[in-house]
């Protein structure tokens, strides 16, 4: 026997059933880490806020890998790392990794502190200078809107797998600054990949050393970006064995830096190759070595001047690429080739033009 009041009740049950599987899954209630020591605690919630401002002692990173899959990472107001003494160039600051993972940076500052590391030599001084910003995400992760300030040494070291930068500002305008006329800041790449199916866009790099740089990895853009003050949007320099495949830059600019458009091969490497680049619609200007260089005798210490072809670069798409370099820029565009193939470019107008092309069609434009 069921009373109508029971059976009322029933209904009620039924009914905020069906509400409450018919409504979006509510998102978990924020994790927030407000100090370094709350890393550990959040590391299972799928909604973690990092809420600045706190510093993040000496000695100490914050590991966000390994998250859950799905998670979503926001950051408030500016986290800033003590200078580390024990630290080096094999630690990174902060690292993210996971799959479907979404970073928004709300256009938080992570503050690295580097004025106080900063020696002239980067990597090659005493090493003792942490990188900032490992990426480790993978399946349609997204990253965007932090602004990374003052990295000891190279900004983002991007590994993982099919990922999307967006709206990342690195500002190391700081390490410009000079001591015994060199700038304080030296090797702070801005981001450095080796990795497959990642974009890059609509960012800002202020820095002293590769905008971008390439080295190992394929299905890569970079889209919409603004580079100043350092070495330009490289790939390389590529290593014995590494393999570069299906490069796209388009809507770039380049300004108050060493080189524009850059690919550099090391002398003496083999195993590898470079292939399927497309650079278009770059920007140049004040660029004080080379506009376009593409050579294969690179060396750390310096180009040896006498191209090898082990790693051979094929199917190179220039279109596009216009504006200036210095009055003492050393070339315009300077090709320095042993093994080059299906090299296609147009619309190259770099001023003044004076260029030197070695192992290339003479006819080809900007030669
Ligand atoms: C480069 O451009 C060529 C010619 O427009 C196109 O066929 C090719 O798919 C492009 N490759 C990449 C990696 O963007
Ligand atoms: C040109 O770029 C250099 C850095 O390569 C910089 O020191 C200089 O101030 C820039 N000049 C102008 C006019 O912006
Ligand atoms: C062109 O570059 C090559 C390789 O660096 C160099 O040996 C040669 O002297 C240069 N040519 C001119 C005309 O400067």
């Amino acid at each position: 026997m069921h009373s109508l009041s029971s059976l009322t009740a029933l209904g009620l049950v039924v009914l905020a059933l069906l509400n409450s599987t018919s409504a979006a899954p509510a998102t978990p209630a924020a994790c927030v880490i407000s100090k370094a020591s709350d890393v550990s605690n959040c590391l299972s919630s799928t909604n973690i806020v990092i809420q600045g401002p706190f510093t993040v002692p000496a000695e100490t990173k914050l590991d966000l890998s390994g998250l859950k899959d799905g998670t979503s990472v926001t950051v408030k107001d500016t986290i800033t790392w003590a200078k580390s003494s024990t630290f080096t160039k094999a630690d990174f600051l902060f690292t993210l990794g996971g799959s479907k993972i979404t970073f928004d940076g709300t256009g938080a500052t992570f503050h690295g502190n580097g004025q106080l590391y900063w020696d002239t030599k980067g990597t090659n001084g005493v090493d003792n200078k942490p990188k900032f910003f490992k990426v480790l995400t993978t399946g349609s992760s997204l990253i965007k809107g932090i602004t990374i300030k003052n990295s000891p040494v190279h900004v983002f070291s991007i590994g993982g797998s099919d990922t999307t930068l967006d709206h990342i500002t690195v500002d190391n305008t700081d390490g410009d600054q000079l001591s015994g006329g060199k700038p304080l800041g030296h090797n702070t790449d801005g981001f450095d990949v080796s990795a497959t199916g990642i974009t890059i866009q609509y960012s800002t790099v202020q820095n002293q050393d590769d905008c971008l740089a390439i080295n190992d990895g394929s299905n890569i853009q970079f889209l919409h970006n603004t580079c100043s003050g350092g070495h330009g949007i490289s790939i390389g320099s590529i290593a014995s064995g590494k393999t570069v495949d299906g490069v796209t830059v388009t809507s770039c600019s380049v300004s108050n830096s060493e080189n524009g458009v850059r690919i550099k091969t090391i002398s003496g490497a083999t195993g590898g190759y470079v292939k399927n680049v497309n650079y278009t619609d770059v920007t140049l200007s004040n660029i004080s070595k080379y506009g376009i260089v593409i050579e294969q005798d690179y060396l750390n210490g310096g180009p040896t001047g006498t191209p090898t072809g082990g790693i051979p670069i094929s199917a190179v798409t220039l279109s596009g690429i216009r504006g200036t370099v210095s009055s003492s820029a050393t070339y315009s565009t300077y090709i320095l080739c042993a093994a080059c193939s299906g090299f296609s470019f147009s619309d190259i107008n770099i001023t003044p033009k004076h260029s030197n092309c070695t192992g290339v069609s003479s006819t080809l434009a900007g030669c």
